[in-house]
């Protein structure tokens, strides 16, 4: 059974069951605009539950990777493999890591399995840039991590075939879905606190102005006969912006394991907000 391949902050693995109960038992297109990893994309899979999937996210280098695996997947295990050889191999591991993450990450089968590589052996396992579009993760401290997990490439790559993915502003991918589509909103959180979230997924930061317009275009989609739900933090505005006919909000708990604060690990409380 295929599973994400990659760790990606705000990954939904620990919400899954809520945000299964919440979708549609039979869904006609899936639309996910935020993948990240790709958590609810790979459990709706694996039940069968949709007919077609649409996959999209405004960081092109994530979306290659996502490319390379599906069309390239035999590629890119030979290249994971070496990477896993020469890292483990390397009597400096963190001087290994520094030459890959040095280079511009492309959009090719090269560039994706740097990513992967950089993505299994980074601190924490996330993806985050500076303002320059640059990966700047320090080096991790896994003992012996997996850096090619091949069965699990092998089954995503199956399970990517015939998805569409596009490198696509979250409101653009899901504009033509219709009664019977499902589309699953999991954007960049609204901060609850000025070290809560980390926010640079991409050069560009998502600010209150992408939240209404989300908000803008989770409720166009809804008036169009699609069932839609979205994820966000527990803080008042997120209420303030998804008050109204349009949606249900009920606060789910979750447990968030990558953060840049230590002491804000833990339990914390987010919104689940629903279609009614
Ligand atoms: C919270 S993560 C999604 C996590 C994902 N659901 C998972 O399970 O791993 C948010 C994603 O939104 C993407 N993003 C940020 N701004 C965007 C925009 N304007 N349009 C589309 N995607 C955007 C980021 O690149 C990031 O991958």
């Amino acid at each position: 059974m295929a599973k994400p391949f990659l760790k990606w902050a705000g990954g939904k693995t620990a919400l899954l069951p809520q945000l299964l109960d919440a979708a549609p038992e039979r869904i006609g297109t899936y639309y996910e605009p935020f993948l990240g990893g790709g958590a609810l994309f790979f459990a709706l899979q694996a039940e069968g539950r949709f007919a077609r999937a649409v996959l999209s996210d405004s960081n092109r280098e994530l979306i290659n990777a996502y490319t390379q695996v599906r069309d390239n997947v035999d590629g890119l295990v030979r290249a994971l493999q070496v990477h896993q050889r020469k890292y483990r191999a390397a009597d400096d591991r963190a001087e290994y890591y520094y030459t890959i993450r040095g280079k511009r990450l492309t959009c090719d089968l090269g560039g994706a399995a740097n990513l992967i590589f950089l993505n299994k052996t980074c601190y924490n396992g996330l993806y985050r840039v500076n303002s320059k579009g640059r990966f700047n993760v320090p080096h991790g401290r896994y003992k012996n991590p997996t850096i090619c997990d091949e069965d699990n490439l092998r089954a995503v790559s199956e399970a990517l075939k015939g998805v569409e993915l596009s490198v696509a502003d979250f409101a653009a991918a899901p504009a033509p879905a219709a009664e019977g589509d499902f589309v699953y909103f999991d954007p960049p959180y609204v901060p609850v606190s000025e070290t809560s979230y980390f926010t640079s997924y991409t050069a560009k930061d998502f600010g209150m102005a992408d939240q209404e317009r989300l908000a803008a275009a989770a409720a166009r989609l809804v008036q169009r006969g699609s069932s839609v739900v979205l994820s966000n933090s527990g803080h008042p505005n997120v209420a303030a912006i998804y008050q109204g006919e349009c949606f249900d909000l009920t606060h789910v708990q979750a447990r968030r394991n990558i953060n840049s604060n230590s002491t804000e690990r833990g339990v914390v409380r987010e919104y689940l907000i629903t279609s009614d």
